[in-house]
């Protein structure tokens, strides 16, 4: 018997772990295979705990047989009762123990369960990773390899992606998929972008979400004769001209345009983040 409550106690142990590690696993945002096995293991511990404490633990049906009095003496009846009340405190105290563990597993579950909870409401949670990017005012813009860009860097019709200063490398490769960022060239003559927006193409340099506002493919194509970014997903067309309208495509809005400006030394730079949340229109209604 105490074997199997030592058992039962050590597979509660165990869902307890899994549950605290998948709740720290979830939130640092690690790998999400081990996140699950996380899952699988503490749950399975629960249960196999569960079938062992109602299979081999719990008293089993009540069978009464008729039999004769066996009458015995007071002493030794006391001497029974004693041994018996003696027995069953021990198992009570034991018991008490894996009922503990019991709520600790399950608490630890429920709460490990409550973090994927928080995907479904970025908002309530104050989580908004979706409606902002990592530019800010006053942040360069730089190469994949993080060079500096300069306005004499591109030419009329010449394409460039760019990402936030300190912002590119391994460590940052989530942030860079939001980040991404192209940059054109067009005449300035030919710049029709709408009052707001009216100095955020400097010298005609204009610069674009490379998100795609259908279903966030790389909007990595540009036809420069026709001054249009192309997404070659589902060919959503956005015209640069006109701060990245759409004019072709599933897409339901336009390319989110960055506002930037040319620093004294040619070097470009942000003037704030993206004005409303970049890619998948659902994203908005998030
Ligand atoms: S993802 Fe760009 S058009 Fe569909």
């Amino acid at each position: 018997m105490r074997k199997l409550e030592l058992l039962v106690a050590i597979l509660l142990v165990v869902a307890m772990l899994c549950g605290g590690v998948f709740a720290a696993v979830y939130a640092l945002g690690a790998q999400i295979q081990l996140a699950a096995a996380m899952l699988v293991l503490g749950f399975g511990s629960l249960a196999a705990a569960m079938v062992v404490w109602e299979r081999r633990l719990m008293p089993g049906r009540v069978s009464i047989e008729d039999r004769g009095s066996l009458p015995s003496g007071e002493e030794k009846n006391d001497a029974a009762a004693q041994t018996l009340l003696a027995g069953a405190d021990a198992i009570v105290g034991r018991r008490t123990w894996l009922v503990r563990l019991f709520g600790g597993a399950i608490a630890a579950l429920g709460v490990g369960a409550l973090f994927p909870l928080r995907s479904f409401a970025p908002r309530l949670t104050g989580i908004d990773q979706l409606s902002h990017t990592s530019w800010k005012f006053g942040i360069r813009l730089v190469r994949e390899d993080g060079t500096a860009v300069r306005a004499s860097d591109l030419e009329n019709d010449s394409i460039l992606t760019v990402f936030p200063e300190g912002r590119v490398g391994p460590q940052f490769i989530d942030e860079m998929a939001n980040d991404a960022t192209v940059l054109v060239r067009v005449p300035p003559a030919e710049l029709a972008l709408p009052p707001a927006r009216a100095t955020w193409g400097p010298q005609g340099l204009l610069a674009f979400s490379k998100v795609c506002t259908h279903a966030g493919c790389p909007v990595a194509l540009y036809r420069a004769k026709a001054r249009q970014l192309f997404c070659p997903c589902h060919q959503s067309t956005f015209d640069v001209r006109t701060g990245g309208g759409r004019i072709f495509g599933p897409a339901a809005r336009g390319l989110p345009q960055l506002p930037i400006a040319i620093a004294p030394d040619g070097t470009l730079h942000a003037l704030g983040d993206y004005p409303e949340p970049i890619g998948p229109g659902y994203w908005e209604r998030a």
